[in-house]
C-alpha cells in the first residue's frame, strides 16, 4: 500500500518538493518488505534508507531554565536538531509535569517559559517538530494501549518510584498513579513517532530502557510494529558549576537564571565563589569562576584570562570580565525571550504547527497499533 501511495505521490510532486523530512517519514513508515522499492522511489539506496534517524526528546516544564540547562542541554540540542537530514522531534512534556505541579497557573507559566526559551535560543522549527505533548492526543491513546503490555513489576523497579517507596519511606498511598505510570507515558511519547534515537541525560536512561522493553513486549505479540529506540546518553555535556561550588541545579538553589535582567545577572556573577587570595597572587584555573568563564569566552579571551590567572589578577576584575562575556551571549537571547513572552500567540502558533506535524506522524503509527490490537 505504501508503495502504491508513494508512486502516486511522487508522480504528483516535483522532486524539489520532496524535502528530506518527507523522505524520512516515508522510509520510516514503510514496511520492511517494501523498503528497497520505497527507497529507490525516493532516490535513495536501501543502505541509505537505514541511516535515516528519527531523533526525539522531551523537556519537563518544572521551572525557569538556568545557565546550567543552557550549556548542558539547550545549546547543544539546538545545534544538533534536524542536522544531517534527521527527522527531529522536541516536545514539552506538560502531562509529565502533572505528577508534581498541581497548580494550573504555575504549569502554564512553566510551559510558556520553556517554549519561549527554546525559541529564543534559536531552535529551528523548520527542522524540528516542536510541540506540547498535550496537543498530540495519539500519545495518550497509545499509552493506554501500551499499559497492557507493561508488566507491573517493570514499573515497580523504575528509579523514581522505587526511590519514593524505598528511600523516602513513603507508602503506596502517597504515590500517585501518574508517577507510577510515568514510564508508560514516556514510552508512548517515544514510540508514537517511530523514534530511532532518544538523546537524554543519564538520569533518564532507565526510562528509555523501559520504553524498549515495552516495544519489544508489544512486538512479541503483534509482529514488527513498533520501532525499538536506541538511547543516546549525553556524557560529554558541560557540567556547569553553580554559585556555591556544587553543580548548578534547581534542587540546590544555586542557579543563575538564564533570563534575569542584566542588573540581576551582574549581581549573580558577583556571588560566584572565589577565595581570599590577593590580586597579586596566582590563581588556579580549576576554580569554578574560570570554568564558568570558559563557557562564555572565545578561545582568545580564554588564553588571556589563563595568563592573568597565572600571574595574578583581582577577583573584582575577573567578575567584571565574566559579566561582560555572559551578557554578550545572553543579551540577544534575552531580547528574543522577552519578545516571545510578550507575543505568546506567535509561540502558540509555532507549537500548534509542530503538534500538527507530530500528530500526522503519530497517527500513522497509532493506526498500525490499533489495527494490530483489533480496535478498528
Ligand atoms: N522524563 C524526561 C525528564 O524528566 C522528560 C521526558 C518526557 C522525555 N518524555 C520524554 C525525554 C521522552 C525523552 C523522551 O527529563
Amino acid at each position: 500500500m505504501t508503495v502504491l501511495y508513494l508512486v502516486k505521490y511522487i508522480a504528483a510532486s516535483p522532486r524539489s518538493q520532496l524535502t528530506s523530512s518527507t523522505r524520512i517519514m516515508e522510509i520510516i513508515n514503510c514496511s520492511p518488505r517494501d523498503r528497497a522499492t520505497v527507497a529507490s522511489l525516493l532516490w535513495m539506496t536501501e543502505k541509505e534508507s537505514y541511516i535515516v534517524k528519527t531523533v526525539l526528546t522531551g523537556i519537563k516544564p518544572t521551572g525557569v531554565p538556568h545557565v546550567g540547562n543552557y550549556f548542558g542541554a539547550i545549546k547543544p540540542a539546538v545545534g544538533a536538531a534536524g542536522t544531517s537530514g534527521d527527522a527531529s522531534f522536541l516536545f514539552i512534556a506538560d502531562y509529565h509535569a502533572l505528577t508534581t505541579v498541581k497548580n494550573a497557573k504555575e504549569l502554564k507559566q512553566h510551559v510558556r517559559e520553556i517554549a519561549c526559551t527554546w525559541l529564543a535560543c534559536g531552535l529551528d522549527v523548520n527542522k524540528t517538530a516542536f510541540y506540547c505533548q498535550s496537543s498530540v492526543s495519539e500519545i495518550f491513546e497509545l499509552a493506554t494501549i501500551l499499559s497492557n503490555y507493561t508488566p507491573k513489576g517493570l514499573l515497580n523497579r523504575a528509579h523514581a518510584y522505587k526511590d519514593i517507596v524505598q528511600n523516602k519511606g513513603k507508602g503506596d498511598e502517597e504515590v500517585n498513579m501518574g508517577l507510577f505510570n510515568y514510564p508508560v507515558l514516556m514510552a508512548a511519547d517515544i514510540l508514537a513517532f517511530g523514534t530511532t534515537h532518544v538523546p537524554v541525560g543519564k538520569d533518564q536512561k532507565q526510562h528509555v530502557e523501559i520504553a524498549q522493553s515495552i516495544a519489544r513486549a508489544f512486538n512479541a505479540v503483534h509482529g514488527d510494529i513498533l520501532t525499538v529506540p536506541a538511547v543516546q546518553i549525553k556524557d560529554d555535556v558541560a557540567v556547569v558549576p553553580g554559585l556555591d561550588g556544587r553543580k548548578m541545579s534547581k534542587s540546590y538553589g544555586n542557579q543563575i537564571p538564564l533570563f534575569c535582567s542584566s542588573k540581576e545577572l551582574e549581581s549573580y556573577v558577583k556571588k560566584v565563589v572565589t577565595d581570599s587570595s590577593l590580586p597579586t597572587e596566582p590563581k588556579s584555573i580549576d576554580m569554578d569562576i574560570f570554568k564558568i568563564y570558559k563557557l562564555f569566552a572565545t578561545k582568545e579571551e580564554l588564553k588571556v584570562m589563563e595568563q592573568k590567572f597565572k600571574t595574578g589578577v583581582g577577583w573584582g576584575d575577573v567578575k567584571k570580565e565574566l559579566f561582560r562575556v555572559a551578557e554578550r551571549e545572553i543579551a540577544p537571547l534575552r531580547e528574543k525571550y522577552e519578545y516571545y513572552m510578550a507575543n505568546y500567540n506567535e509561540v502558540e502558533k509555532v507549537l500548534l504547527d509542530g503538534a500538527e506535524k507530530a500528530g500526522g506522524r503519530a497517527k500513522k503509527v497509532l493506526d498500525k497499533v490499533r489495527c494490530a490490537v483489533g480496535v478498528i
